[in-house]
């Protein structure tokens, strides 16, 4: 039982908060000009990473159970949602940043080496609870092991390298959506296994795509030569059917992958049934969340360009250069590929059994 009054200052630890902004020789009256501005807007984006890696395992955890009520999903959507405004708000305080005058970054630029964003760990544990080492295998090799050897390096480095480890071994948010997508019941009337349903779906849908691609190429297409409109049609329906049979996938991942696909298609094309509609927002939410981690890391490289041009990182790498490659992969890339191929109703599937989607007839996991 606590005598004191609970404070302002002492809920929030402000005098250890505000204690923290002396840098590396515990100083402040030894930091340059705009130093103490360079350490307080890295120390603002990394408390709101902490928020969002909270919120991120909230939602990954309760999409991971084996049953997902479908009550539960606004609870998922809600805090990937937050995330989502913590995402924008974060990009829009690199105008802060870029306050600072490239000449008077260069005048302390150097105390900070071999210290760089590389080694912000909570933006690793972010990209790892998303999911990136499943579409990006080389991660490990290409960003982790820069970080591991620092952490080797320095006291505090064990404890930052358990943070990360820990969270490789976590569900991912990947992981527990795709999970999700393999249940997702398809047109339930047809009888037969998961497998099988979301097969005779897929089908189904590359044939609507067919439709519909030849009636698009033969509106563009008009005059040209017969020969050309079937070939460029071949060409399209063998990209879809490819991404349809997962044939990207290695053999003993392809069936998995189909369901994860049919599960997406489904959910995006029958979004105006009532029990698909927060199933569809959770995947649009989803969508956003890497579409705010993309201007994220655009918006950052551009101020990197404008304060130190195309110089060499503090962490060793090309600067902006670097930067822009990693802007390139993505880690819900089925979920954009997906919007590529999706049909106006005429030509989707149609369903057998549209009333098992109302809050009457059934329950969605
Ligand atoms: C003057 C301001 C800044 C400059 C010049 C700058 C520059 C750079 C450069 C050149 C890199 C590439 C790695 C390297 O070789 O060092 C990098 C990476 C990174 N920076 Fe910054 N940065 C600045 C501010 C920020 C801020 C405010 C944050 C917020 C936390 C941040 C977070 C990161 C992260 C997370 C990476 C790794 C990105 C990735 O792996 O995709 N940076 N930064």
């Amino acid at each position: 039982m606590r005598e004191e009054p609970t404070s302002y200052w002492d809920y929030l630890h402000l005098p250890q908060l505000l204690d923290l902004q002396h840098g590396i020789d515990r100083d402040e009256s030894e930091l340059a000009q705009d130093e103490i501005h360079f350490i307080m807007v890295h120390q603002v984006f990394e408390l709101w990473f902490k928020l969002v890696i909270h919120e991120l395992r909230l939602a990954s955890r309760e999409l991971a159970s084996p049953q997902v009520p479908e009550e539960k999903i606004p609870f998922v959507v809600h805090h990937l949602g937050r995330i989502n405004t913590i995402l924008n708000h974060t990009i829009s305080q690199f105008d802060v940043m870029e306050t600072l005058d490239p000449q008077d970054f260069i005048s302390f630029r150097d105390k900070l080496v071999p210290a760089s964003g590389l080694q912000s760990y909570q933006y690793r544990i972010l990209e790892i609870l998303l999911g990136i080492e499943s579409t990006n295998p080389d991660y490990g090799e290409s960003i982790l092991a820069g970080l591991q050897k620092m952490t080797d390096q320095t006291s505090s480095g064990r404890h930052v390298w358990g943070a990360v480890a820990a969270a490789r071994a976590e569900v991912s948010l990947r992981m527990a959506l795709h999970e999700w997508l393999v249940r997702t019941p398809i047109d339930p009337v047809g009888h037969g296994a998961r497998v099988e349903i979301a097969e005779r779906f897929l089908q189904s849908y590359l044939s609507g795509y067919e439709r519909s691609l030849r009636e698009t190429l033969t509106t563009i297409m008009t005059g040209a030569e017969p020969g050309k409109l079937e070939a460029r049609l071949a060409e399209g329906v063998s990209q879809v059917a490819n991404f349809l049979n997962a044939e990207d996938q290695p053999e003993e991942a392809r069936a998995r992958t189909k369901l994860v696909r049919a599960g997406i298609l489904f959910i995006e094309s029958y979004r105006d049934l009532p029990l698909l509609a927060w199933p569809r927002l959770l995947l649009d939410t989803v969508v956003v969340l890497e579409e705010r981690l993309l201007l994220w890391r655009t918006r950052h490289v551009r101020m990197v360009e404008r304060i130190i041009g195309q110089r060499i990182g503090t962490g060793g790498t090309a600067g902006a250069g670097f930067l822009e490659q990693r802007n390139k992969g993505r880690i819900f890339p089925e979920l954009w590929q997906a919007r590529t191929i999706l049909l106006s109703r005429k030509y989707l599937p149609p369903l057998t059994q549209p009333e098992f989607y109302t809050f009457e007839e059934s329950r969605l996991s």
